[in-house]
């Protein structure tokens, strides 16, 4: 049984011991998993590093435990550079949009919608993607385009002053190794301006996001 303490939270779920194998991952506002753990399975059938899926049952999913720091963890203590970084998340999306959509549709792709430096684990296995709560499909641009934004809101965020010049050298690295999120930018800013976990402050960076983006293009 979970203990019951979380041992990690984000913004939106806690994460509860259960065993050395599994976790218990769960929604605080109940919000329902079975889709991304669909995707989840799907893109673990085709060989992308996701946590293995274990029981769903509403706001709850069971899965496989991960061991490491967070992306955004080793960054932060140095263990990882800015340009690696970039370079990762643009392997990490090359390998995920390479992957055949569920329904078939052959200009659609499985879109993470939200992959940044804390949804990645650095495990002994390498790299591994999780909270797939806005899976979707989509125009692999608009994925890329998302990523961009995530990357610049923090590099342009004063909380996180400290943090910009690591921030702006991986989105460089990150574009470099991407393809051109520019026809699905101003889909993605209209998407992240109706993103209601963002606040106020957030949300009125995202023209200078646009910017910022754009000039490194
Ligand atoms: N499979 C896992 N194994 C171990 N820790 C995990 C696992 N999944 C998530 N976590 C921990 O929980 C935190 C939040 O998980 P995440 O899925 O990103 O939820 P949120 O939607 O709240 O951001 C992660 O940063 C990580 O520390
Ligand atoms: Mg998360």
């Amino acid at each position: 049984m979970s203990s019951p303490e979380p041992f990690a939270s984000g913004r939106d779920a806690d994460v509860y011991s259960i065993d050395d194998d599994w976790v218990l991952r769960r929604y605080r506002n109940g919000h329902p998993v079975r889709d991304e753990a669909e995707y989840m399975k799907w893109v673990g059938r085709h060989g992308y590093p996701v946590p293995a899926v274990g029981r769903v049952d509403g706001p709850d999913m069971v899965i496989q435990r991960l061991t490491g720091p967070t992306l955004a963890a080793a960054a932060v203590a140095g263990d990882i550079g800015p340009v690696e970084l970039g370079e990762l998340h643009a392997d990490l999306h090359r390998r995920l949009h390479a992957i055949p959509a569920p329904s078939g549709a052959e200009d659609r792709v499985i879109m993470h919608g939200d992959l940044h430096p804390e949804n990645v684990m650095l495990t002994a296995d390498g790299p591994v993607v999780i909270d797939w709560r806005n899976a979707e499909e989509g125009p692999p641009a608009f994925d890329v385009a998302m990523t961009a934004i995530i990357f610049a809101q923090v590099a342009l965020d004063p909380a996180y002053a400290e943090l910009s010049p690591l921030l702006r050298e991986a989105l460089t690295s990150y574009l470099v190794h991407s393809i051109d999120p520019r026809p699905q930018l101003p889909a993605a800013l209209a998407r992240r301006g109706n993103n209601v976990t963002l606040t106020k402050e957030e949300l009125a960076l995202l023209p200078q996001q646009d910017q910022l983006i754009r000039s490194m293009l």
